[in-house]
């Protein structure tokens, strides 16, 4: 088996200019395959909320989901980080909180690392999260648990005094000890911007080919969620299609009496 990839081991992949590979992962069955097919990093985002729970948003989701994602992954997970998404009110009321919520998803969960949204008013958090030993990734740009403060999910930096903003969160997440940080819908010139300014990794997703590594969610990757999809998605493979094929022969099957046959049945 290739080595356990660590946070050293993705800050060193960006001092070696290789791109860091992140897909998100909610199951068992999924972190075995991400993890068997070489993905650097396994985020359990708090995406869960829409592509697992048809929430709207990712605000409703719990620090109890998370926890219970996170060791539902952790259990398929052999050679990639496992991060666990910090989720709304799990971190931004109070900093005792925070660090003994970043703790659960360490300790009862099994993640290794977490991540948090915010810049500048999150700096201190982060410091007080690091100080006990859990790594925090960061997370800037288009940040989801603020849908209703943007108005919905737009493209965050497209003018001066954005850009000026995003670049001032993203320096404050490094100087609060961040591992890395994910860009989420910037301009992909910002983006480039940020990723040379900053010594820890960049992960981007609708940022550009600019960021050291890249992370999708899974389910918009596979096709599975098509609620809505994001110009920055690119979709690998059809699963929704391959599912709805592969459900209708099992119903015709079971109608025709083909299913299930001599080699399903015992003797
Ligand atoms: O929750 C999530 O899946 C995320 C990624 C989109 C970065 O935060």
């Amino acid at each position: 088996m290739a080595e356990k990839v660590t946070v050293p081991h993705i800050v060193k992949q960006k001092l070696q200019g290789e791109k860091i590979t992140c897909l998100t992962a909610y199951d068992y069955s999924f972190a075995r395959i991400l993890d068997a097919a070489g993905v650097d990093i396994l985020l359990v985002g708090d995406s869960v909320g829409c592509v697992f729970q048809g929430q709207p948003n990712t605000l409703p989701v719990t620090l109890d989901d998370m926890v219970y994602h996170t060791r539902a992954v952790v259990r398929g997970r052999k050679r990639a980080l496992v991060v666990s998404d910090m989720p709304f009110l799990s971190y931004q009321v109070r900093q005792e909180d925070a660090i003994s919520n970043a703790g659960k998803l360490v300790q009862q969960g099994g993640a290794e690392a977490v991540k948090l949204e915010g810049g500048v008013a999150m700096q201190s958090t982060i410091e007080a999260i690091v100080r006990v030993g859990v790594p925090v990734m960061g997370h800037v740009g288009l940040t989801p648990q603020s849908i209703h403060r943007f108005g919905g999910y737009k493209v965050q930096g497209k003018e001066k005094t954005q850009r000026e903003v995003i670049l001032r969160d993203a320096s404050a997440v490094q100087d609060g000890g961040a591992f890395a940080v994910v860009l989420e819908g910037i301009p992909m010139d910002l983006a480039g911007e940020i990723t040379e300014r900053l010594t820890i990794p960049t992960i981007g997703i609708g940022a550009g080919s600019r960021c050291d590594g890249q992370v999708l969610v899974i389910n918009d990757m596979l096709g599975l969620f098509d609620d809505f999809t994001p110009k920055f998605v690119k979709r690998y493979a059809d699963l929704k299609e391959v599912t709805t094929q592969a459900v209708k022969s099992f119903i015709s099957d079971v109608r025709g009496g083909k299913f299930p046959g001599e080699e399903h049945a015992f003797k």
